[in-house]
């Protein structure tokens, strides 16, 4: 049972981007951080649930099917859920649609207190505020048995980082500058002591980093 985390940052160690507007909800620097993920087969078919077969094979897609393999449960946090943006309300189910590519339990972390969600396809949300030591407990818990993913976004992850709470750490590096927004590394000298730490190239321009006990 390993804790696993895996985000998409810029070259400048961006997490997240900073150009929405109520146009372009996403804005368009999003689009340019998560293309290569986003085009890769297994997220097509795990998020959009696009059965054609159409997609990225190779290096992206690899990390991207290891990605979804043998998460029992989640944590996230209230951004990465969407509790931040303007206009959520009680009735907000999150980013992902009726049904949610986590098909587990997930514990989104959160000074507001909201009932539970059960939605399609086997992900349940659960709302906490918790410390990250608890917070895993209760997903380890849930996980039956198999790994759980620190979701995201960067506040969060950092959070459990500090706690040395994470087992394997996956960065895919984006060859994009951001300029802006919340970054991963701030604060966190030192990280890679007591990890073996590797890097892939991908074909899209993308260095997968790995920090692994
Ligand atoms: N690049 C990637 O791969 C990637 C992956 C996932 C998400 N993201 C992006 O990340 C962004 C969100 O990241 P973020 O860093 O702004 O926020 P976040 O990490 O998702 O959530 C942080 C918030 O969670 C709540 N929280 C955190 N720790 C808590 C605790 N111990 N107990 C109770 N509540 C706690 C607090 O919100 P409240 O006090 O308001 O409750 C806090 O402000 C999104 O825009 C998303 O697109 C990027």
């Amino acid at each position: 049972m390993a804790v696993r985390v895996d985000l998409n940052i810029s070259l400048d160690g961006f997490a997240t981007t900073t150009d929405q507007t109520p146009e372009n909800p996403f804005g368009l620097d999003w689009g340019r951080l998560t293309a290569a993920y986003v085009a890769t087969r297994t997220f097509r078919a795990r998020v959009f649930h696009d059965t054609s077969g159409e997609g990225t094979t190779g290096v992206d897609d690899d990390y991207a099917q290891a990605y979804f393999a043998e998460v029992g449960a989640e944590v996230m946090g209230a951004g990465m859920f969407g509790l931040h943006e303007p206009g959520v309300d009680a009735d907000w189910r999150g980013w992902w649609g009726d049904e949610p590519p986590f098909r587990c339990p997930v514990f989104v972390l959160t000074h507001t207190a909201r009932p539970t969600l059960e939605m399609a396809g086997g992900t349940t949300f659960h709302f906490l505020s918790a410390t990250p030591r608890e917070a895993l407990d209760l997903a380890l818990a849930a996980s039956g048995g198999k790994d759980v993913r620190i979701g995201g976004g960067p506040t969060v992850v950092r959070e459990f980082l500090k706690a040395g709470l994470v087992d394997r750490l996956q960065v895919a590096i984006v060859p994009i500058l951001l300029g802006r927004g919340i970054r991963l590394w701030d604060d966190l000298r030192g990280l890679e002591d007591g990890y073996s730490v590797t890097t892939e190239g991908a074909p899209s321009g993308i260095t997968h980093l790995t920090f692994a006990r």
